[in-house]
Order: C-alpha cells, then sequence, then structure tokens
C-alpha cells in the first residue's frame, strides 16, 4: 500500500516499496510546509503539474540531490535541465512506465511559466498527473479549473483512489467547483489541496469535505504533515 504524505499548498510525498515519489514539491518559501527538503526521503522521480513557482519549488535541488529525474511537459522540463535537473520530458495524454509505476499527463485548464528575475519563462501547458503506484491510482489535478472532460479522463484512467483537488479559489477552483470535480471524477477519497497558503486563496476546507459529504462521496482534509496509506 503506498502512503501518501501531505506537505503543504500542492505538495504530497508518495512513499512505496517501489520507490518515492514527489509532486509539485514547494517546501522552501511555503509558509505551509510541513517538511524541508532534508525531511525527504530519497526520491526515485519529482513530477511538475506545471511551470508556477508554488509548483517547481525545490524540485532542480531534489534532483541534483538524488539523480531523480524531473517529470513535465516538454517545456517545464528543458528549463528544469538547463537549471541542473535530470529530467524525462513528457506531454499531455502520454503515460511512461518506470520501475516505481507509471505516469500520465492529463489536461489543466490554468497557465504555466516560471518566474525569474528578467520575466516570466513559457514552460507549456499545465496539466494534472495520474500516477499507478502498487496498483493504486491518484490524481493531482494541478491548479485547474472545473472542466467537464474530467469525467472522461477519470472514466478512461480510473478507477481513481484518491483526487487532490484544489480548493483555493482565485487560481483555481473553489470549494463548490472542487466538490463538483469531484462528482464528477468519483475517487474513493477526495483531498483538498492549495488553500490557505497565500491570503487569496484562504478557505476553511471543512467547506468542501461537507459538500463532499452531502454528494455521498469521501473526503479527508489532511493538516500538512498529515500522511495516510490508500
Ligand atoms: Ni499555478
Ligand atoms: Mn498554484
Amino acid at each position: 500500500m503506498p502512503k501518501l504524505t501531505y506537505c503543504g499548498h500542492s505538495c504530497v510525498l508518495i512513499e512505496s516499496k517501489d520507490g518515492n515519489v514527489i509532486i509539485d514539491p514547494f517546501l522552501t518559501g511555503n509558509p505551509l510546509a510541513a517538511r524541508t527538503v532534508e525531511d525527504i526521503p530519497k526520491l526515485s522521480a519529482i513530477l511538475l503539474t506545471h511551470g508556477h513557482n508554488d509548483h517547481v519549488g525545490d524540485a532542480v535541488k531534489l534532483s541534483v540531490r538524488d539523480g531523480a529525474p524531473v517529470i513535465a511537459t516538454y517545456e517545464l522540463a528543458i528549463y528544469c535541465e538547463r537549471e541542473g535537473a535530470k529530467i524525462v520530458d513528457m506531454n499531455i495524454g502520454g503515460r511512461a512506465v518506470f520501475d516505481w509505476g507509471e505516469v500520465r499527463l492529463v489536461p489543466a485548464w490554468h497557465s504555466s511559466s516560471f518566474m525569474t528575475e528578467s520575466g516570466p519563462i513559457y514552460t507549456g501547458m499545465p496539466t494534472g498527473i495520474i500516477t499507478k503506484i502498487e496498483g493504486r491510482t491518484l490524481y493531482h489535478l494541478g491548479d485547474t479549473c472545473l472542466f467537464s472532460d474530467l469525467k472522461m479522463i477519470a472514466e478512461r484512467y480510473g478507477p481513481i483512489d484518491v483526487a487532490m483537488i484544489p480548493i483555493g479559489d482565485h487560481y483555481t477552483m473553489g470549494p463548490e467547483d472542487a466538490a463538483e470535480a469531484r462528482r464528477l471524477i468519483q475517487p474513493w477519497m477526495a483531498i483538498p489541496i492549495h488553500y490557505n497558503t497565500f491570503p487569496p486563496i484562504k478557505q476553511d476546507p471543512w467547506d468542501f469535505v461537507k459538500l463532499v459529504t452531502e454528494q455521498q462521496g469521501e473526503a479527508k482534509a489532511l493538516k500538512p504533515g498529515e500522511w495516510m496509506s490508500y
């Protein structure tokens, strides 16, 4: 059974007998981070949903430390490679199989660039990420808005065991749209992400949990640092 640890914002660490991976490792500079780079065990891969700085975070540092690839869309992967990371470049709709599990990039409605002192660098399309590890499927929605293809994605690549869904509003879905996204995906468990890190995305995650409960679904708001097996 894989174990996931919510590290705050959109960061999740997945540990399994086949290897450890992290998605969107925004640890340094994240006011809610429950882990530092030093706390993260040796990784087999670093997965990125898109190029925004609150998702790329410590990706290059972790890649260099562990010799593990950053897996992301072509443009974002190439940016990370130029910064010193090992990479596996992919694109939307594609699946890649590794010794620790599978990853597929799926559409997400958002934007994607990495901000530097001299302006933004284009980092391709934003994505959601579906991982299959020890036979269990986790869907990290990235920073998407609500869109009807979430249902098709879940039907085609599911069943989804865990869906990590942004609820912060302002930059992504808010709780109401996130609950509708969950209804379309029908995961065994929904976990809210991307809230309370910065003032514009302040939310009470219990609003989302309550809406999901009214749909007869399961949701769990993990505190940063909290973990569960799935
Ligand atoms: Ni973003
Ligand atoms: Mn974000």
